[in-house]
Formats: structure tokens, C-alpha cells, sequence
């Protein structure tokens, strides 16, 4: 596991930035253990903390009045959520929680403010990780609102291998999951694995979609296949 300044280290947050400025940082940090199924903060509450994942991970999705959910992200150690309160105190855009036991480094405004008056490139690095952001919920919208289900199907695969497997092909995951992430059904993704397995770009097993082909499964994203 890593301690809590390689974790600081680590996060696109403090890339670049100076030992010594780390180590200020550090004291800023409060380190906080939570356990796996903990709802860290729910979309709409009222909160002005930054967290970094020191270890574990962590799923932020949003739930509707009709009780569907929409997943949008799931994060590892090194990554930052949070930023979007603590930085306009709007209520939160999404909610957090614990899927595996997490210790996370937590970050209250007024350390926020007195670390970036002394260490600058923060904000900038702070700037890069929402522009990355917003790049991706661009991409998001286009696959989401234009491609047809198998399009969706395949971006959700690719995500989930980036997101929870380090770039791995083999996914263990539930067609509920994958209709969550895609924003279909969850008889759509079995109709859409099933057409995929028969074209060789992923073999089903129970309770796992291994990804054959993901530069196959790129075009299909992208609507080219
Ligand atoms: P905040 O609005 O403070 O609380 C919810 C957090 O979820 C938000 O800050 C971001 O850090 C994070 N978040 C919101 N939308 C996404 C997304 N599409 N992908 C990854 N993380 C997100």
C-alpha cells in the first residue's frame, strides 16, 4: 500500500511540484478509513472536501427519481474527486462510495486555499484534471447520444478495462453493471455481447466478458464496425 506522500506523489494534482511542497501538503491532508458499501456523500449535499484515493477504490454515479442509475466513474489510488464543490460550493454533482476498503486522503477548503496562495501550479493541475474531465464527458455524450446500444456496450467495456484493470481484458462483471455504465438495458447488453462474441471480439464466461479485441471494440465505439 502505498504511505500517504507516494499517494500525494502519485495524484496528477501534485505532479510537478516540489518535495518540500509535498511535504506541506501532507500536513494539509486528514487520512480517513472507510469500509467497502460506505456512501462517502450522496449528489446534492452540501460539502467543500477534495478527496485523493491513498487505496481501494471508489465509484461515483448518480441516481434518479425512477431508481436508475447511472454510473460515471471508478477510481483508484492516485485519483482526485470532489474538486468540483470545494472549488464553486455548488451541492455535489454526483455521489461517492466505498467498493473496495479505501483510505482517502481528505482535503478541507481553507487547507485548499492556503496550500495553492503558496504552491500555484496546484490550481494548474487542478485545471488539467477537470479539462481530462470534461474531455472524457465530451466523448461520453457523443457515444451515449449517437451510437447505437452495441456502440455504448463497447465504450462501457473499454472504460471499465481502463478504470478498474489497469488497461486488463478481463472484466468480471454483471450485465447489470455494463447497463449502468452504457446507459441501456440489461437485456440490450446481453443481445449486444451475444452479436460480439459471435464476431470474436469478446468471450462471455459466467460472470466475466474477456475483451478479444479492443481495437475492434474501439470501432465499434466509435461506430465504424
Ligand atoms: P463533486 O461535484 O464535488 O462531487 C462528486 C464528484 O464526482 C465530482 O465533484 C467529481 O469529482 C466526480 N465526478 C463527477 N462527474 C464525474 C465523471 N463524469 N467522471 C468522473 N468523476 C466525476
Amino acid at each position: 500500500m502505498l504511505t500517504d506522500t507516494q499517494a500525494l506523489a502519485q495524484t496528477p494534482l501534485f505532479r510537478g511540484v516540489s518535495e518540500t511542497a509535498l511535504q506541506v501538503a501532507r500536513e494539509a491532508f486528514v487520512a480517513r478509513s472507510y469500509p467497502a458499501g460506505k456512501l462517502i456523500f450522496e449528489a446534492g449535499d452540501l460539502g467543500a472536501a477534495l478527496y485523493v484515493v491513498q487505496s481501494g477504490k471508489v465509484r461515483i454515479y448518480r441516481t434518479y427519481f425512477d431508481g436508475r442509475e447511472r454510473m460515471f466513474a471508478y477510481l483508484g489510488p492516485g485519483e482526485v474527486f470532489g474538486e468540483m464543490s470545494l472549488l464553486d460550493d455548488q451541492p455535489r454533482s454526483a455521489s461517492a462510495e466505498v467498493v473496495e476498503d479505501a483510505v482517502l486522503l481528505v482535503l478541507y477548503q481553507d487547507g485548499y486555499w492556503s496550500l495553492v496562495r503558496r504552491y500555484p501550479e496546484i490550481l494548474h493541475n487542478l485545471a488539467v484534471i477537470l479539462a481530462k474531465r470534461l474531455r472524457e464527458a465530451d466523448l461520453e455524450l457523443e457515444v451515449l447520444s449517437f451510437e447505437e446500444a452495441r456502440g455504448r456496450v463497447a465504450y462501457a467495456l473499454i472504460k471499465l478495462s481502463r478504470q478498474l484493470y489497469n488497461g486488463g481484458n478481463k472484466l468480471r462483471l454483471t450485465h447489470m453493471e455494463l447497463a449502468q455504465l452504457s446507459g441501456t438495458s440489461r437485456e440490450t447488453v446481453t443481445r449486444v455481447l451475444h452479436a460480439l462474441r459471435d464476431e470474436e471480439l469478446v468471450k462471455l464466461g459466467s460472470g466475466s466478458v474477456e475483451l478479444l479485441d479492443p481495437t475492434g471494440l474501439e470501432e465499434v465505439m466509435l461506430g465504424l464496425r
